[in-house]
């Protein structure tokens, strides 16, 4: 088997393993086999409306080789080992944010920012800015050199106020220190047409790469908001779209056995419907560990719907670590509600071990690891785990992964994709808008004072009585709604 072969094992969801209480008993399996296989038959017929899914087979890839080229030439390293920028921060949040955050966790050596230039063969550091946390901005205004930095603003819609207040910042802070040249600092991806940062584009002549038409933020780590980031970092951009490319083909495979993309929706849709609305992702593994972050987010937002009856679904992503968790979590999983569905990502080449070496004499009782090594522990943990939990009959799925390569990473971020869009059918819903955010949103701009009325408010998510932003606004100054 290639080693960029992901595999699914299931068996540890059905009730051979934990019962028929809390595992798929085979009569259930046989009906989310058949369910499953007609929702990947619609979703193929309909594949021009899941844009995603095509990123990684795109005609020629042209935005995907002008996005090369682009990092290519802005992490050329001029004078020994220091490349052009020292460091690239990303301006974004949400969508725009947690999957280049997945891939420079699993595909660049751990610690990457605290690395020195030369050990990061002139590449820059890569911070990911998610948030408007006024002292964690500040702090990273101070640690950069902005004659030196490159920030990539990241908004589809170019609406989101984090953002925009980030890009302001990093504006004048730019347009001070450097002046008129202030413009070769700045990256911009957004809508191809709409949006507000679309005209400034243009007027202003930044450089910018499109968020494809139709790909929504949790679905675009696979377009350039994901990649142009991750090619600054040096991550092989096109190891991973083939990765994905790859995994495409088995996720539109109409043969159960063969799409496990359709497997896990049925083990995730099947035990929710049968009491279980929690999903936790467990990786053991740390590079996999912002996978799951991503995940939360591809699940949550995606899945968590009111359906037109009023009825309210989805299923509520949790993360969790091995075996950092199994010391902070595993007594609720384990005697808790028994109301969750276990997914472990199982690695099984670290690309090292770590040995672990005699203990002095004057160290009693840790015999028992000597002559094993880290990743033997590791990999005990895992199993063992894997073990207590079926022991206490929660269901327990293990996504196995031969390496973290951009190959492999690919693959994954495509299967939960799809394993996403396969869930929502399931469940009847939309699952590419995110109505519930809106509400929210149209009252922060309220109590910052975004003036103007709302054209059409019921459509933004608020209130009929709110015609305007002020009388929102009001009402909140007031404590009500
Ligand atoms: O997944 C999504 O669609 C959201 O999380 C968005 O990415 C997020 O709200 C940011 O939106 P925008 O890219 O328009 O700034």
């Amino acid at each position: 088997m290639p080693r960029t072969t992901i595999r699914f094992d299931y068996s540890g969801a059905l009730a051979d393993a934990v019962g028929s209480r809390n595992g798929l008993t085979p009569r259930q399996w046989r009906a989310l086999r058949t369910e499953t296989a007609g929702i990947v038959r619609t979703i193929n017929r309909n594949r021009a409306k899941t844009p995603y899914r095509d990123l990684p087979t795109r005609g020629d890839l042209s935005e995907i080789n002008a996005v090369l080229r682009s990092a290519r030439r802005k992490s050329k390293t001029r004078r020994g080992d220091r490349g052009r920028f020292d460091d690239v921060v990303i301006l974004g949040i949400g969508g725009s944010a947690l999957g280049l955050t997945a891939l420079r966790t699993a595909l660049r050596p751990p610690f990457w920012n605290s690395l020195s230039p030369r050990a990061r063969q002139g590449l820059p550091r890569l911070w990911v800015m998610d948030n408007v946390d006024p002292a964690e901005f500040a702090a990273l205004m101070e640690i950069i050199d902005p004659r030196r930095t490159l920030f990539n603003v990241i908004s589809k819609s170019g609406e989101t106020a984090e953002t925009m207040s980030q890009f302001l910042v990093a504006l004048e802070l730019v347009q001070e220190c450097i002046g008129r040249k202030w413009r070769d600092h700045f990256v911009v991806t957004t809508d191809a047409r709409s949006g507000i940062l679309r005209p400034m584009v243009d007027a202003e002549g930044l450089e910018s790469f499109a968020v494809p038409d139709g790909v929504g933020g949790r679905f675009s780590v696979l377009s350039p908001v994901g990649l142009f980031g991750a090619a600054m970092i040096g991550i092989n951009v096109k190891g991973l779209l083939a990765g994905a490319a790859a995994m495409d083909k088995r996720c539109s495979s109409t043969d159960f056995n063969a799409n496990i993309a359709a497997q896990g929706a049925a083990v995730q849709i099947g035990l929710y419907r049968k009491g279980k609305p929690m999903s936790v992702m467990m990786p053991y593994s740390a590079a996999l560990k912002d996978v799951a972050d991503w995940f939360r987010q591809l699940w949550a937002e995606s899945l968590g719907k009111t359906l037109p009856d009023g009825t309210q679904v989805g299923p509520t992503p949790i993360k969790a670590l091995g075996v950092t968790d199994q010391h902070a979590q595993m007594q609720l999983y384990r005697e808790g509600p028994n109301d969750k569905v276990f997914t472990i990502l199982s690695v099984k080449d670290f690309g090292c071990k770590v040995p672990l070496p005699d203990a002095p004499r004057s160290l009693q009782g840790t015999e028992y690891l000597r002559g094993h090594t880290m990743k033997e522990l590791l990999k005990a943990e895992e199993a063992a785990t894997a073990w207590a939990l079926r022991l206490s009959k929660r269901p327990t799925t293990r996504i196995i992964v031969p390496q973290v390569t951009p190959e492999t990473v690919g693959a994954i971020l495509y299967m939960l994709e799809v394993q996403t869009s396969i869930a929502g059918e399931m469940l009847g819903i939309n699952t590419y808008n995110q109505p519930g955010v809106e509400a929210g949103k149209q009252a922060a701009f309220a109590l910052m004072g975004k003036a103007g009325a709302v054209p059409d408010p019921k459509a933004k998510g608020l209130p009929a009585r709110f015609k305007t932003y002020q009388l929102l606004r009001r009402s909140i100054a007031r404590g009500g709604v």
